[in-house]
């Protein structure tokens, strides 16, 4: 039978390519989007693909979403993306923290719940992948986004405490950790605390950051195919690693980090996003 593969977050960006992959990997593809009429109008016709609703916080949806995939795939999913997400800007000073949490709900929870649902028939047929949409900053942090930061490490450590207790059971899990991605993703992006209103200790930085941002973009930022491309790589060949640096800002950055302490790697990440952030005082 036809592998098929779950993807939430699916109808824009990184999560709309990876089902656009899958399906010319000649899978099947269940596409979960909270706007189905948008996803029907963005993705390929295709009898390979379902598209089903489902807000990935909504946890009184997600037995029957996954219900749906498997009926649509004929038995357990060969894969499952945890994609969807997005970031909340703010200082750790004054970060919304009712937003916090809802971030949290989506970019972790959720996902998390889903992947829980889709995981005991996968484990039962001894086979298949998760193949988690984690980022770069699962490994280091950005200013201001220390909250969206977190969410991702949460996804990183559960997805690598998790790869642990499937190893012997036959599904296989990984974290893709894209660098910057020029999709919707800093339009999505919502800003909190002082920062909103343009005030505050952290106004500055704020200006600076997205300034930072924008270079960066223009000069690393890579489309959402390469990301779709590795997780496609990685749901089909057992061999592929555990963390998988998309892009080559990825992979500088994941070097930096490696090479320098954490003094040394605070230094280098300002350089790296332009900032002009000053020393600590004595
Ligand atoms: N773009 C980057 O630079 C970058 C880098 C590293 C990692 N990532 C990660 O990649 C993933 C996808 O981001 P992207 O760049 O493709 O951004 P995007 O174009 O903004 O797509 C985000 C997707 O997540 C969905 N989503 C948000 N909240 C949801 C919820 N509660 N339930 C279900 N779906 C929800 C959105 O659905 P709607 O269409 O309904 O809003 C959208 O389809 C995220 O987890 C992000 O953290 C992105």
């Amino acid at each position: 039978m036809t592998d098929t593969v779950l993807v939430t977050g699916a109808g824009r960006g990184i999560g709309r390519a990876t089902v656009e992959r899958f399906l010319a990997g000649r899978w099947r593809a269940v596409a979960a989007v909270r706007d189905p009429d948008a996803a029907r109008a963005a993705l390929p016709a295709d009898d390979r693909l379902k598209i089903i609703r489902l807000d990935v916080t909504d946890a009184g949806a997600v037995p029957d979403a996954v219900a749906e995939a498997e009926e649509f795939a004929g038995g357990p999913l060969a894969c499952v993306v945890p994609n969807a997400g997005y970031a909340l800007m703010g200082a750790a000073e004054d970060v919304d923290l009712a937003e916090a949490r809802r971030m949290f709900e989506t970019n972790l929870f959720g996902n998390v719940d889903v992947v829980q649902r889709c995981l005991p028939a996968m484990r039962e047929a001894g086979r298949g992948s998760v193949i988690c949409v984690s980022s770069i900053g699962a490994r280091v942090t950005h200013p201001l986004l220390s909250m969206y930061h977190a969410t991702k490490y949460a996804m990183s450590a559960w997805a690598e405490g998790m790869r642990i207790e499937l190893r012997p059971l036959g599904v296989r899990v990984h974290v893709l950790e894209p660098g910057m991605v020029n999709t919707d993703f800093s339009m999505a992006t919502r800003v909190t605390g002082g920062i909103a209103a343009g005030e505050g200790a952290y106004a500055a930085l704020f200006e600076q950051l997205k300034l930072g941002f924008r270079a960066w973009r223009q000069e690393m930022g890579i489309g959402p195919e390469p990301v779709a491309e590795a997780a496609f790589a990685a749901a089909t060949d057992p061999s592929a690693p555990f963390r998988i640096a998309v892009g080559a800002d990825s992979e500088l950055i994941g070097d930096a980090r490696e090479a320098w302490d954490d003094e040394g790697f605070q230094d280098w990440l300002l350089g790296f996003l332009r900032l002009d952030w000053g020393q600590p005082r004595a």
